[in-house]
């Protein structure tokens, strides 16, 4: 259903690119929204309830894995050695890493709440106070440029399968600039979630104290704080599942009546039971992933089954 004004027609009262973002995935045939937008105050704090959750495997399963991966690391490599976290949050499994390898002596955490991350760096310091620690907010799914470059090999850390958020493409791509940032010879160690049992998936995205339900609804409530737009939240049912064909989970929101969802001057028909389409989680064969991971320019240099081949953390080299 088109939108009452044109798709195409530029959002007149404000640059907001939110709002930019929700007028025009609102008004394609599929309707969708951005998944970054999940990430208010609320929406990470639903997000480490989700962490904490029996069904959901991949948080708890790569936490376990690191530092044993650490410890293994430390061993591979005896030259000292800057890390650099794409999209670092609250910094609780580079600690796992900090405390096996010695050799660590500047750590670079990236991410665009800058708040939140310049305070997670400032108790993080007090912990290690030898560190040089330098946060940087940044978004990076841009090409992100580290201050001071010097010769000291660089050790990215892309935990969590945050990966898998992006289309193939998009990941290849992030992959690529991850790589020009970090310079000649650079390491990645990153977590990807695997392909498994459509079971074991669907409970991680279907949990049984309705967490993840909450945190795709309130991709709307902040839609309607930051934009205006007046979404009744209750008027959308939670649904995830697995896409054997494109290897992903999706999440959408469905429509639970006939309604119209006013944002701006824009209005959005939505019949009974349309969907929107929230978010895909791409799972990796480990050999998939090293394929992808080659054609951005990395080659896989040891990697890190899970019992279960539940989750795969990989170390790759730049350079094919
Ligand atoms: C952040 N990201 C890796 C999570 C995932 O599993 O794709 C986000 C998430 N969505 C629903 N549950 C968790």
């Amino acid at each position: 259903m088109p939108p009452m004004q044109s798709a195409n027609a530029k959002v007149k009262h404000t640059e907001s690119a939110m709002l930019r973002d929700v007028v025009e995935g609102l008004s394609l045939e599929q309707k969708q929204l951005p998944s970054k937008y999940f990430y208010d105050t609320t929406g990470s704090r639903y997000f480490d309830e989700i962490c904490n959750l029996e069904e959901y495997y991949p948080y708890r399963t790569e936490l376990g894995m690191l530092p044993a991966i650490a410890k293994d690391l430390s061993h591979m490599l005896q030259e000292p050695c800057d890390i650099v976290e794409f999209g670092a949050g609250s910094l609780v499994k580079v600690r796992l890493l900090l405390q096996n390898m010695p050799q660590i002596r500047r750590f670079l955490p990236i991410d665009i709440a800058g708040d939140h991350l310049r305070s997670a760096a400032a108790e993080l310091q007090r912990e290690f106070p030898r560190l040089d620690i330098q946060a940087i907010e940044a978004d990076f799914s841009q090409r992100v440029e580290l201050p001071d470059r010097n010769s000291v090999k660089k050790l990215g850390f892309f935990p969590g399968s945050t990966i898998g958020n992006f289309s193939p493409q998009e990941a290849v791509a992030f992959l690529d600039r991850a790589r020009q940032s970090l310079g000649e010879g650079a390491l990645l160690l990153i977590g990807v979630d695997t392909k498994k049992s459509p079971e074991v998936l669907h409970s991680a995205y279907n949990d049984s104290l309705g967490v993840t339900k909450k945190f795709n609804r309130n991709l709307l409530a902040h839609i309607n704080r930051e934009t205006g737009a007046d979404f009744d939240v209750e008027k959308f049912d939670h649904y995830a599942f697995y896409n054997p064909g494109r290897g992903r989970i999706e999440m959408h929101l469905i429509s639970r009546e006939q309604q119209v969802v006013t944002v701006e001057d824009y209005q959005f028909e939505f019949s009974q039971g349309e969907n929107i389409h929230t978010e895909n989680s791409h799972k990796y064969t480990p050999a998939e992933f090293l394929n992808l991971a080659g054609q951005a320019g990395w080659r896989g240099v040891r990697k890190w089954l899970a019992a279960r081949q539940l989750f795969c953390v990989h170390l790759l080299q730049a350079g094919g």
